[in-house]
């Protein structure tokens, strides 16, 4: 991806630049489509059962149909047809033990595209449990249908943590720390991903003045790559380790911003 690529993200999509780390998707540049794709074309026009239909538009808005990842990535079946039954071949709903998307198999599922993240995940205890006994989050859990909705804020998270962690009379023990934890290193993701923002819109300004910034762009993108490896990590639930390099991408981005800020507006920076 190409640092214009970036910058033209953050300027337009900023919102989408703080989840999703900035880049433009495969669609937007190469115009992917989904017009011999019957899964999309059939599931695009059903207006009922609504459960169903509703599911469409999920994928129609998210990250995953601009880049090009159509239903059969993840729930199988064959998208070449437009009979119902015959693409419908080795599609089951999520809650039979055969279908892809069971929470069981969602780690192999999205293996595939993912494999560092599922590869840290495999390594907490939530996924021996799954493996165990169904039990404890899967992926849908924190992203849900399609990953539009990545548990965003600290407070979201720990109240996410806290239905199976911290309920009087749950299934598990009471453990209070395990959110508020979890709240924390949020909070130290979402400040990290905070000050990429500042540093990349500030980038930006410098490259549209046609100052030299080529040296504060390589390290701001050495830094992202910790920030994207907190978020890899995250999956394994080792906190400090998330943490730890959560902190480091914020201050490694920190001294790029300041950098910036003494290039750009000398007179007021000391
Ligand atoms: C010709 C229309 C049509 C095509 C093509 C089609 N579907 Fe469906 N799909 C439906 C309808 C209608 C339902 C509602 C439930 C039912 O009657 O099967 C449905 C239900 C589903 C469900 C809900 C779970 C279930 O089994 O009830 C999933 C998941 C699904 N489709 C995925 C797909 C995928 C993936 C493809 C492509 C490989 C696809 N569909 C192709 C019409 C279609
Ligand atoms: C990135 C993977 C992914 C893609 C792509 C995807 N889905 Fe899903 N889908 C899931 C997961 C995971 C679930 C189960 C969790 C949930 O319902 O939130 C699910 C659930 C569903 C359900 C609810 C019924 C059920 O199986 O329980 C329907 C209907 C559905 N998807 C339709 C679609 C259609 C239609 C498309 C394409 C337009 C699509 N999905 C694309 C992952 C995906
Ligand atoms: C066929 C490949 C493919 C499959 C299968 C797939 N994904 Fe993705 N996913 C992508 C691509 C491509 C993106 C866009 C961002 C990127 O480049 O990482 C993405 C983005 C995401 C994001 C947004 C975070 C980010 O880096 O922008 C989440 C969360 C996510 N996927 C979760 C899942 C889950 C959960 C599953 C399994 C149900 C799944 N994906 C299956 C390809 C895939
Ligand atoms: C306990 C909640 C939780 C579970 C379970 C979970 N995730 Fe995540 N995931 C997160 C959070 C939080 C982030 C970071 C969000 C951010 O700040 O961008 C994330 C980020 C991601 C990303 C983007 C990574 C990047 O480089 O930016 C992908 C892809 C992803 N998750 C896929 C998955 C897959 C696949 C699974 C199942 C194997 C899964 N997640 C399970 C909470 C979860
Ligand atoms: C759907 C229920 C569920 C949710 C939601 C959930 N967990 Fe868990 N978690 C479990 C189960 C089940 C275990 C395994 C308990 C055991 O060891 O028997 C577990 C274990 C853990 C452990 C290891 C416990 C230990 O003894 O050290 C940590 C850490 C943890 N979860 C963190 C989290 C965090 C952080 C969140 C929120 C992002 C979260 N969990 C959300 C069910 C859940």
């Amino acid at each position: 991806m190409s640092k214009k690529f970036d910058v033209l993200c953050v300027m337009s999509f900023l919102a989408a630049a703080i989840l999703f780390g900035g880049t433009l998707s495969r669609a937007q540049q190469e115009g992917v489509s989904f017009s011999e794709n019957h899964c999309v074309n059939c599931h695009s026009r059903l207006t009922t059962p609504l459960s169903v239909s509703n599911k469409y538009y999920d994928w129609h808005t998210s990250l995953h149909r601009d880049n090009g990842v159509g239903c059969e990535k993840c729930h199988g079946g064959d998208p070449t047809t437009n009979e119902r039954e015959r693409a419908h071949q080795g599609v089951f709903p999520a809650d039979r033990p055969q279908s892809r998307v069971h929470p069981a198999h969602l780690p192999d599922t999205c293996r595939t595209c993912h494999p560092r993240v599922v590869a840290s995940f495999v390594e907490s205890r939530h996924y021996q449990k799954l493996k165990e006994s169904n039990m404890g989050p899967s992926c849908s859990t924190c992203h849900e249908h399609m990953a539009a909705a990545v548990v965003q804020s600290p407070t979201e998270a720990a109240a996410l943590c806290a239905r199976c962690h911290n309920t009087v009379g749950g299934l598990l023990p009471p453990r209070p720390e395990i959110p508020e934890r979890a709240q924390q290193v949020m909070e130290a993701l979402n400040r990290a991903n905070g000050m990429f923002v500042w540093a990349d819109r500030l980038l930006e300004v410098g490259q549209e003045k046609k100052l030299n910034v080529t040296e504060e762009a390589r390290q701001l993108k050495a830094a992202k790559t910790v920030l994207s490896e907190a978020k890899i990590e995250w999956h394994a639930l080792e906190f400090d380790v998330v943490r730890k390099k959560a902190d480091e991408a914020f201050e490694r981005a920190g001294r790029v911003k300041d950098r910036l800020m003494k290039l750009l507006y000398p007179q007021s920076v000391q």
